[in-house]
């Protein structure tokens, strides 16, 4: 047996133990192109095996998420940043990211930038909101709208920052209020998904309400935790920049977000941003003259997303990704309410990426021993993010499947129970 081979053997002995583990292939040359790659991706890779659920982490979190294993053994190689194969595939990337958000290639571009959302969303600000006479209106209705406003006062850009309920949507109604009473602003962002409640914005309505009363204006939205689990269509959102990251519901692993630009305005940008690393202009202007990046690039978290593309293409696409984790949502609402949990959305609301609850009244209710047990257990919850109520988070995106939420379910009516409570209980 060879060495390689040998090594190949360890680690996927190693790995074996949570997800199904198919065989590592041992050096193979990752074609470029996602579409070849996701047909020799079988169905039954994608899905988990049986075996210990609780022998590694399961993550039901707004992220980090859990990703498959397929995605993690594609990291286990070395390519650096001048490989022609690492180029081609970061070229992949960027086609296949663009034909997922529905615009032309020829109009919009991807840029990946290097390190976690936030700088993909910092790295927008800074390059095109003008530095003469820029305004951004911030439309928040929870933490990551407030983070946007934290961004522009440290660029020093000015904004207005126009504030919802944190359990309600942006309304396009008021929206159309203020962009009619005002018509200063160069710049208009909202955030997709608020991963602090769950909570999905009418980013279409927005849109439309955007480019009539301020056609000039750039309509930014934070698609952090939605792009790749719910289908956007960027043109008909009339969306001009959008960002995601790679380990949201694209299911790579973590690393480097991405922003999906219109090419013309991009270029139009040079000199503006306040930032040498964020310049999302000069990182686009590097990757399209030799296919590099400006500064290191995330080469490993590169390879492993490549993978994660080609098993999303497998999955059936967005619309079957969408379902997946629909079908997982269900089940978590239905269990939680079944022992006896409030949502902290009403219970119309769509929303199928993460879930707020509250904190049962029950006084053996405890969170942080609620979040002990169930990590000791393998299930890793997270806490909640909205200012007004004492809530905790589940998430369903990631590599999770229902009957990953009918085991954390499980786990969470022993909990309840190790922590005194009677289930169901009653709020
Ligand atoms: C909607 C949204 N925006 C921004 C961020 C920030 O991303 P990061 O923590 O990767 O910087 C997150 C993270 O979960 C998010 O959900």
């Amino acid at each position: 047996m060879t060495f390689c081979r040998m090594l190949m053997r360890v680690l996927a002995r190693r790995f074996s133990t949570g997800d199904r583990v198919t065989q590592v292939k041992c050096c193979r040359p990752i074609t470029t192109s996602v579409n070849l790659q996701a047909r020799a991706v079988r169905k039954s890779e994608l899905m988990p095996a049986e075996g210990p659920p609780h022998a590694q982490k399961k993550l039901f979190t707004p992220g980090p998420l859990g990703v498959s294993m397929t995605t993690k053994q594609a990291m286990l190689r070395d390519l650096g940043s001048r490989d022609t194969e690492f180029i081609e595939i970061v070229k992949s990337i960027r086609r296949t990211i663009v034909e997922l958000a529905g615009v032309s290639q020829s109009s919009y571009s991807c840029v990946p930038m290097q390190g976690s959302g936030s700088f993909a969303i910092e790295s927008v600000l800074t390059t095109t909101v003008p530095r003469n006479g820029g305004k951004v209106l911030i439309l928040e209705n929870g933490a990551y709208g407030r983070r946007q406003a934290s961004i522009c006062d440290v660029l020093g850009i000015a904004y207005h920052k126009e504030s919802f309920q944190e359990n309600e949507m942006v309304s396009p109604e008021r929206v159309q209020q203020i962009l009619e009473s005002d018509h200063s602003f160069t710049n208009v962002s909202v955030v997709h998904c608020e991963t602090s409640s769950g909570v999905i914005n009418p980013i279409s309505k927005i849109g439309a309400v955007v480019k009539e009363l301020c056609p000039n204006a750039v309509f930014f939205v934070d698609a952090m935790s939605s792009f790749g689990g719910i289908p956007i269509n960027m043109a008909d959102a009339k969306v001009d920049y959008l960002v995601t990251s790679a380990n949201k519901c694209l299911e790579g692993v973590p690393g480097f977000s991405l922003a999906i630009a219109p090419i013309e305005h991009l270029r139009s940008c040079k000199g503006n941003a306040r930032s040498y690393a964020l310049d999302l202009t000069d990182q686009y202007e590097g990757l399209e003259k030799n296919g590099q990046f400006r500064f290191t690039p995330p080469t490993h978290a590169m390879l492993a997303f490549h993978r994660a593309l080609t098993e999303l293409e497998a999955e059936g696409g967005i619309l079957a990704r969408a379902q997946r984790y629909k079908n997982s949502r269900e089940r978590l609402r239905e269990g939680m309410a079944k022992l006896g949990f409030t949502e902290f959305l009403s219970g119309d609301h769509e929303g199928y990426i993460i879930t707020s609850f509250f904190f049962p009244k029950d006084p053996h209710f405890n969170f942080v021993e609620f979040y002990t047990l169930l990590a000791k257990k393998g299930m890793v919850i997270y806490p909640g993010k909205v200012l007004n109520a004492d809530c905790f988070r589940i998430g369903n995106i990631g590599h999770l499947f229902p009957h990953n939420m009918m085991i954390l379910l499980d786990k969470i009516d022993q909990v309840c129970q190790e922590m005194g409570m009677h289930v169901p209980f009653h709020n």
